[in-house]
């Protein structure tokens, strides 16, 4: 199965830069295949990766749900959902991107979520990484959507707020009994250095801090200007902070659950 890794905060901590960062950093490395998953309904991965949004999931089930009654005799709902989930992958040179979109409406979603959550398991099983943007309140997480999670990174920037938020979205995904090997803190947008003063907030989390992404102005220019982060310049402060970060997973990944307990004791 591949290694995955789930990205989670409050809003505007920087989920979906570093969830795109993480894509180009293994990319580059050529690391991939990468699947790349938009969990956030407020949809902008693919933005930042500089690719087209084809049908979301959330269209998909919506459509599924219309259309049962007159499906064409002789395709299933299973089959029509298949190759429905194709349709909304978004191919591209080592990722592909799948789009969750929006949440669900009044409708009863059982079972088109039960066939959908069986191919997205087949689907994940082609790829060595999946890396996933999730919105705050974690929706996709919480109905296990996606499943095994290798690493949750809880982004918080260096103010106490967005620490202790970090904190109760750590516990949410504790309370859901996710099976997630490894939950880690990644302080981003720092300038300068990590106040002294706030080290009590990180100590309270019980995450590890796996790393700090300093603050860069080409990654706020770019965001501004609607370009993709694969405009960043090889030098860019951010994406080397991160890549720190990435060694210190990537250890993980040939690790077992345990040395991972005993390794950020
Ligand atoms: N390390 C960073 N340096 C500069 N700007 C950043 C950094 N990380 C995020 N930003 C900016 O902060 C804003 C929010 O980031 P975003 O990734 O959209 O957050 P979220 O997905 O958590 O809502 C964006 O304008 C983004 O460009
Ligand atoms: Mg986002």
């Amino acid at each position: 199965m591949p290694f995955t890794i789930a990205v989670a905060g409050k809003g505007g901590t920087g989920k979906t830069t570093i969830a795109a960062l993480l894509i180009e950093l293994l990319r580059e490395r050529g690391a991939g295949p990468i699947l790349a998953v938009d969990a956030d309904p407020n949809v902008n991965l693919h933005e930042l990766l500089g690719l087209e949004v084809a049908r979301t999931v959330g269209e998909l089930r919506e459509e599924t749900l219309e259309r049962i009654a007159d499906l064409p005799a002789g395709l299933p709902k299973e089959q029509y959902l298949e190759l429905g989930l194709q349709e909304c992958l978004v191919e591209d040179e080592g990722v592909d991107l799948l789009v969750m979109g929006h949440g669900e409406g009044p409708k009863c979603y059982c079972m088109v979520n039960h066939i959908l959550r069986k191919y997205i398991d087949v689907l994940r099983g082609n790829y060595k990484y999946v890396v996933i943007d999730n919105e705050a309140g974690m929706e996709h997480l919480s109905r296990r959507t996606t499943q095994d999670v290798d690493a949750l990174i809880v982004v918080a920037r260096a103010d106490p707020i967005s620490i202790r938020s970090a904190r109760r979205i750590s516990e949410l995904a504790a309370a859901l009994k996710l099976r997630i090997k490894g939950r880690y803190l990644l302080v981003n947008d720092l300038a300068g250095e990590l106040p002294p003063a706030l080290e009590a907030e990180l100590a309270q989390t019980g995450l590890p801090l796996l790393g700090v992404v300093p603050h860069d102005e080409e990654v706020l220019r770019l965001a501004l200007a609607g370009r993709p982060l694969s405009n960043l310049s090889a030098g860019s402060p951010a994406k080397r902070g991160l890549a720190r970060s990435l060694e210190a997973l990537t250890r993980e990944e040939r690790s077992t659950p345990k040395e991972v307990e005993q390794r950020w004791r």
